[in-house]
This record gives C-alpha cells, structure tokens and sequence, in this order.
C-alpha cells in the first residue's frame, strides 16, 4: 500500500499539468539581458513555472555579497498550444549602472534564485567603439554558431548581440517546449550580454505571441519595432513580417512605415552626434539564393512594399541609411552598395569608402535544423561575396566614419571568411543624392 503525503500529491498533480520534466517551482530560467534604450540600465527578463517576486541584486565585486536591489514586473503568458502551459515571466531593470563597469548579479525571490551571472553596463555617449555579434535563424537543433558565440561572450568579445530574426524553430513548438530549450541554450550567452532582436515569420504563430512574451525590447511595441543608440551608432530593429502575415493586421504596414519615417527623421537631426544608421529586419530586399524567397523577386515586398506602398528601399536610401542587416536565407551575403538594382560603389578601388547607397548584409547561417540555403550558379552583378557555411557576422562600430565587418566560419573552425571596412564621410551624411 502507498501512502502519499500531502507534498508528493501536490507534486504529481503539478508534474501532470505541466509535463513530466517539468517540476514547478520558483528557480528563474531563461535568464538573459537586454538594453531598454535609457543610457546607464539594463532589463533582466526570466521565467518561473509558479508565481514568485522579481528582484534582481547585483553589485560590482565578483564574490562576496551583492547590496544593490532592483523589483519589477511579473506578467503571465499562456502559449497558444493544446496544453495551455502557463509561464511567469519577470522583468526588472537596473539603472543608475556605471558606464562600462561590470556588475555580478542574480535574479528571483526567496523561492529561488538564478546562478550568479556577470554583465558590462554599456558605455555611455557616442566616442565608444561597439562590438557586436550579429545572426540570424539560430535554431534549438543545429545552432552550429552557439559554442563560438560562448567562447567569444567569455572572452568579452562583444558588447551586444543582434539575432536578426527565427529563433528556436519555432518557439510555439511541442506547447513552447522548443523555445524552452533554446532559451536555455542562449542562457550562456544572454544572460551576459544584451540580446537584441527582431520577428521572424518563424515567430508568427499566436501572432508573435512566444516572441513578445519571452523577449523585452525598448519602447513599448512588445519588440515588433523600437530603436536604440549605441555609441556612434543609431540602430532601428523592424518587422518584415508584417508584409507578410496580413491576418494579424494590415494595418500595421502603415503603422510602421510611419514609425521608421518618424524614427529616421529624428536619427538625422541628430547624425551629427551619432552618424550611422543601422537597421535589422529578418527577410532582405535582395539575395541570389535559389529558391523563391521575397528577395528572389523584382518586386520584393520588403523592398517595394504592398500595391507599390510601404516600401523600404526608397525610405532608406531617402535617409541615408548606411548599413542593412539581414538574416532569413540560411548563408552569408555581402552586396554591394547598391539601390533599385543599380550599384553604387565609392570607387573601383574602394567600393565600399564613401559609396552612393546602403550596404546590406545578409547574414542567416548561425544553424538550425533547416540547414543552409544554396545559392544560384551565377552571382548577380550586385552581389560581392557569398558564403555557403555556417557562422555568424562581427561589426566593430570604430568611430563616426569607419565600421569594420568579418564573417566567422563555423564550418572552418573560426576563420575569417570575408571582411571589411565601411567608411563613409561625417558631413552629407543625411542623403545619398
Ligand atoms: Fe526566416
């Protein structure tokens, strides 16, 4: 005869309702940090399986106890899947941090608390020098990039990183347990590093609801669109998805074209102090892969738009925008600068110092169980440098007039499979006519 006590039923009945790995409890996962835009902060964002507070504590030794405290929100999210699993997602951000100091932290309650984690603060003001890791379509299977993007985030490598779009493939997978997995995956890197991002269509299912729920991005559009400053560099993060899945609202086309207008408006009165416009959205305007992708097609609706409206070609090339990152094609493709199929090179010599249109960077290889994507036999003319390997994109943002740019291979253990300098004048900065 079993005799149960009170506990253990308690115990069976959560581990019913949430699945067999699942325990309840209080310990946060999913740690990781992101930039909400405001100079001297920085958000932690984790999940618990019950309702617990949201402190952080943190300080500035390395051992020993943490006598800072920051509180802050706990929203629920109930994915869109058969179970109906339910999570407890904690925001708290800290402020008043001191620019480029590193903090040693941990986040929960009483209940439970994270390991100890550490992160920099970023650094305030425009004469800093950005490093950045910047992919796309990292999947839970096959993130080829991730034990390169470890080591790099150890070593202190970068500042931020950029996941331009399709993660976990997908996060609303098996009741959300994918997004679970990779959450935890990316911890390492994540939870030291604000992790910056944009929707993919792999994020589309409850209408982006995984996304919105587990990321915490500036403003307060639930991360579909937002901006941020970093050093010399103004960056605009967007949602091609919206050209693409109507059903979630065709209204927002509009709506965030005329955000991007506003934004990179601003941006420009202010290109004096912070020169570089960088944008991240997930599908590009151009590629030559072959298959039959938007950006296979003369009529990209990224690049013109729907009915010939909402294009984003000619708003950015209108405001100067220097630098395009792209993801969505699973390879590495660098362009040259390039506007309405026309390119537009500094000079034969250097195509890339002062040129007449905005560069784009497709960079979509980090892995995922997709696998990667084959390109058409033959270049286009625009098309400069093409690679058919796993890994992921450095940019080094230098100062006001010269941004450095490598391609890591993953499939040759770490080389450097292209690189460049992008060097473009402080003063006419605005257009490119
Ligand atoms: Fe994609």
């Amino acid at each position: 005869m079993h005799l149960l006590c009170s506990c253990c039923l308690l115990l069976l009945f959560s581990v019913g309702a949430q699945g067999a790995l699942e325990t309840p409890k209080a310990t946060p996962e999913h740690v990781h940090l992101s930039y909400p835009g405001e100079p001297g902060s920085m958000t932690v964002t984790w999940t618990t399986w019950v309702p617990a507070r949201s402190e952080v504590q943190f300080g500035m030794q390395l051992s020993g106890p943490m006598p800072l405290r920051a509180q802050g929100t706990l929203t629920t999210f109930v994915d869109g899947g058969v179970l109906r699993r339910k999570f407890y997602i904690h925001r708290v951000t800290l402020r008043k941090l001191l620019p480029g100091v590193q903090y040693v932290y941990r986040c929960g309650s009483a209940q439970g608390w994270s390991r100890r984690f550490r992160f920099r603060a970023l650094k305030n003001g425009v004469h800093w020098s950005p490093r950045l890791a910047v992919f796309g379509d990292m999947g839970a299977d096959n993130a080829k990039a991730l034990p390169r993007l470890r080591r790099d985030t150890q070593q202190g490598m970068y500042d931020a990183i950029l996941h331009v779009g399709d993660f976990a493939y997908n996060m609303d997978e098996d009741n959300a347990r994918v997004g679970d997995r990779f959450m935890k995956l990316i911890e390492p890197v994540a939870a030291n590093l604000p992790y910056m991002t944009c929707p993919g269509n792999h994020e589309q299912r409850y209408n982006f609801s995984n996304y919105k729920a587990r990321f915490s991005m500036p403003g307060d559009n639930e991360g579909l669109w937002y901006s941020w400053d970093l050093g010399p560099a103004h960056i605009i993060s967007f949602s091609t998805e919206v050209y693409f899945f109507l059903r979630y609202g065709r209204h927002l086309v509009q709506k965030q074209f005329r955000w991007l207008e506003r934004d990179l408006q601003k941006a420009n009165q202010n290109r004096a102090a912070r020169p570089w416009i960088i944008t991240m959205g997930h599908r590009p305007m151009y590629c030559s892969n072959a298959d039959l992708d938007d950006c296979t097609k003369y009529e990209s609706k990224v690049r013109r738009g729907l009915g010939g409206k909402y294009g984003l070609e000619d708003l950015f090339y209108k405001h100067g925008v220097d630098l395009q990152l792209w993801a969505h094609e699973h390879s590495y493709e660098r362009l040259w600068p390039i506007y309405n199929y026309q390119v537009f090179n500094g000079s034969r010599q250097q195509p890339y110092t002062h040129p007449r249109g905005p560069v784009h960077i497709i960079t979509g290889s980090a892995g995922c169980e997709e696998r990667l994507t084959p390109f058409v036999i033959r270049p286009r003319p625009w098309s400069a440098v093409r690679v058919k390997e796993y890994g992921y994109t450095r940019m080094n943002i230098l100062n006001g007039t010269h941004l450095h740019m490598q391609q890591v291979s993953d499939d040759q253990d770490g080389k450097i499979v292209d690189d460049f300098w992008l060097v473009r004048p402080l003063h006419g900065r605005t257009m490119y006519l």
